[in-house]
């Protein structure tokens, strides 16, 4: 069968992805999960066939495991010992925490595996599979396994980096970091608009353009050429005022000060000839 593959793990992201690779021309060959419902409902998204255990995986297609990283162990376990076509199968998770050769039953038996991790949020099936088509996808593993894969990520975006299994772990930090910390960011910043007196319901749509144009200018101007602020300015004075009226709340402070020295790493690079300015700010935040 060409261009065809199965799934295990019938999730929110598995078969986001599975529908996303249907769009761009691949066939799924079948589809099983834990649960007779989770199947059910990725065998009704996928108008494929349902699975009921590794033993039923078509010889020689890839198979797209999409279970969380915490039940990998074992289903890496029951597709090896069960499985009877393992010997040179493409299996790959899609997990960007942990890299492929966790898959260590299945490369034992055989297998060539790989991981495809894509950059979105996948909160279900559809919005899932849209989201895709735009996303970057991350891809690691063996050379056979990255081969396929890739050309599943080329076929769904456009978009793929390749890894090395040695730094999937920072790489996954760089991904929570541009994600969940940048929300952690922005309750931060509301939450400090909020303690300045503006009503909670209109402190997060106040900087929505601020934020939005922010964003849009790393886009298209890289993050040295879009910092301005205080600390850009070398403005030792006003740094020293917010400094001070964060001064109740401590950990608000701290993390204010952590900030601005990330700030200042980028401020060097954009302007080395205000070292002296820029030592100062570096003294008073360190
Ligand atoms: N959702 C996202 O935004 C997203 C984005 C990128 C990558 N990912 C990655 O995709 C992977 C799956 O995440 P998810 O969000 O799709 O999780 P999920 O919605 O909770 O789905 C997990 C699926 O795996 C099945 N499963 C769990 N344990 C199993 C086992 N032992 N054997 C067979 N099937 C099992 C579950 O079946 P039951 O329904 O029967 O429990 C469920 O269908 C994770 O590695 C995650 O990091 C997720």
């Amino acid at each position: 069968m060409d261009k065809a593959f199965a799934l295990y793990g019938c999730g929110k992201a598995g078969i986001s992805v599975a529908l996303a690779l249907k769009g761009a021309g691949w066939s799924v060959a079948g589809c099983g999960s834990r649960s007779t419902a989770s199947a059910e409902a990725g065998a009704q998204w996928l108008a494929c066939p349902l699975l009921k255990g590794p033993e039923e995986l078509p010889a020689g297609i890839p198979l797209m495991i999409g279970v969380p990283e915490q039940a990998l162990g074992e289903v890496d376990h029951e597709i090896a010992s069960r499985d009877q076509a393992i010997q040179g199968r493409i299996v790959f998770h899609l997990s960007g925490a942990v890299p492929s050769r966790l898959l260590t039953r299945c490369r034992m038996k055989g297998a060539s595996v790989g991981s495809l991790h894509p950059l979105m949020i996948l909160p279900d099936p559809l919005a899932g599979a849209l989201a895709l088509r735009s996303a970057t996808f991350a891809i690691e593993g063996r050379p056979e396994a990255l081969a396929v894969i890739r050309s599943m990520a080329l076929a769904i975006s456009g978009k793929c980096i390749a890894l090395s299994p040695h730094s999937k772990t920072l790489y996954h930090a760089a991904a929570v970091t541009a994600a969940n910390h940048l929300v952690a960011l922005l309750w931060e910043s509301q939450t400090l608009l909020a303690r300045a007196g503006v009503r909670p319901e209109e402190a997060l749509p106040a900087f929505q353009a601020l934020v939005e144009g922010t964003v849009k200018n790393i886009y298209s101007s890289g993050p040295v050429a879009s910092l301005t602020g205080p600390v850009e300015r070398g403005d030792a004075t006003m740094v020293k005022n917010h400094l001070s009226a964060l001064k109740r709340w401590p950990d608000s402070r701290e993390r204010y000060r952590v900030m601005a020295l990330a700030a200042l790493s980028l401020a060097r690079r954009r302007h080395p000839e205000r070292y002296m300015d820029y030592d100062a700010l570096e003294k008073l935040l360190s």
